[in-house]
């Protein structure tokens, strides 16, 4: 699959028509992509020192843009418009089987979901009564998330893993390749966050992508696809670059017809190894149980697409 996304190192600009002027640069921008091809279809703007101007976010509550981690004031938001494709590109799948299986097999009772973006996944734990958290930086994938059926089962929560609620969670995730979205800078934060949140002997599930592979060189795409959406025909190309070993920046371009507006997103995504993943967990306090390559839990091997890991806090 493919989401890919970025809260914390995208930057967008935009031209073209009277809003673009309004959206300005200063934003960072966040795209997501289909599951088996990577075309971007959601935006995230990471806003510094308060919102943009005339952008759809100016209609959300102040408090819904914040981003609450100490003085750092990091504001993200997506492209409301490509949050409205997100789950028409990213429906539920075998990803979300595997996540939901698991729960079953844990005999999870509270689930924390984080990176729970429209939440598509989310709602479905709560079946059979779960007690159920939905944690996102992005304030309009949130408020998105909070408008879906089933919603209100969910206790939903703006912002990152400094931000979760409460202790004694027995299974936690970060599905759609949440993981590579944090950077190294916020990451091994991140897990000791988890391993606070979940009880001794709770469980962690995420999946990250293999950087054996080195998916990135199929991403880059000048050629220009288009198609129809329910915000108007949508014109998607992209330029991808390996900026150091592991880092690699996803260009992607957006272009929208009927306001003739050009989205253009930098996103950095992180590819992180199996051992740094496996001694960035121990260190945080977890053993992993199991690392699978796909989502029929066939062993993870060096040309597998995916690490898909189950860690057990000690
Ligand atoms: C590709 S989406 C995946 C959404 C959802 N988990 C799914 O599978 O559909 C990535 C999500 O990670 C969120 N995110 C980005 N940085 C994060 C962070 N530091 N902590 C938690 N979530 C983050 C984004 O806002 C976005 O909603």
């Amino acid at each position: 699959m493919s989401k890919i996304s970025f809260p914390c190192a995208l930057v967008v600009s935009s031209q073209g028509s009277a809003h673009d002027q309004l959206a300005g640069g200063r934003g960072l921008h966040l795209s997501l992509r289909k599951r088996h091809q990577i075309s971007l279809r959601f935006t995230l703007r990471a806003v510094s020192f308060g919102h943009p101007r005339g952008t759809v976010t100016d209609r959300l509550p102040h408090s819904e843009g914040r981003l609450l981690r100490g003085n750092l004031i990091r504001m993200t938001d997506y492209d409301q418009r490509l949050v409205d494709l997100y789950d028409h590109d990213n429906p539920d799948g075998p990803d979300h089987d595997f996540y939901r299986t698991l729960a079953d097999e844990v005999s999870a009772e509270s689930v924390l979901d984080l990176g729970c973006g429209t939440g598509i996944l989310t709602v479905t734990f709560t079946q059979g009564g779960r007690d159920v958290v939905g944690l996102d930086p992005s304030a309009t994938m949130l408020a998105y998330a909070r408008g879906r059926a089933g919603a209100d089962a969910v206790n939903w929560v703006l912002g990152d893993s400094s931000s979760i609620p409460r202790d004694g969670f027995d299974y936690a995730v970060m599905t759609g390749n949440v993981a590579q979205h944090i950077p190294d800078t916020d990451w091994e934060r991140t897990l000791l966050d988890l391993r606070q949140a979940l009880e001794t002997g709770g469980i962690l599930a995420f999946e990250s992508r293999n950087p054996a592979v080195r998916a990135w060189e199929n991403w880059a795409s000048r050629e220009r696809t288009t198609r129809e959406t329910l915000h108007g025909t949508l014109v998607e190309w992209q330029d991808v670059l390996e900026t150091s070993p592991g880092t690699v920046e996803l260009r992607a371009h957006n272009l929208f017809a009927q306001t003739n507006e050009t989205v253009t997103e930098t996103l950095l995504l992180t590819f992180r190894e199996q051992n740094t993943l496996e001694q960035q967990l121990n260190a945080a306090g977890f053993v992993v149980e199991a690392t699978y390559g796909d989502w029929r839990r066939n062993p993870f091997n060096e040309g597998s697409p995916i690490m898909i890991f189950v860690a057990r806090a000690r």
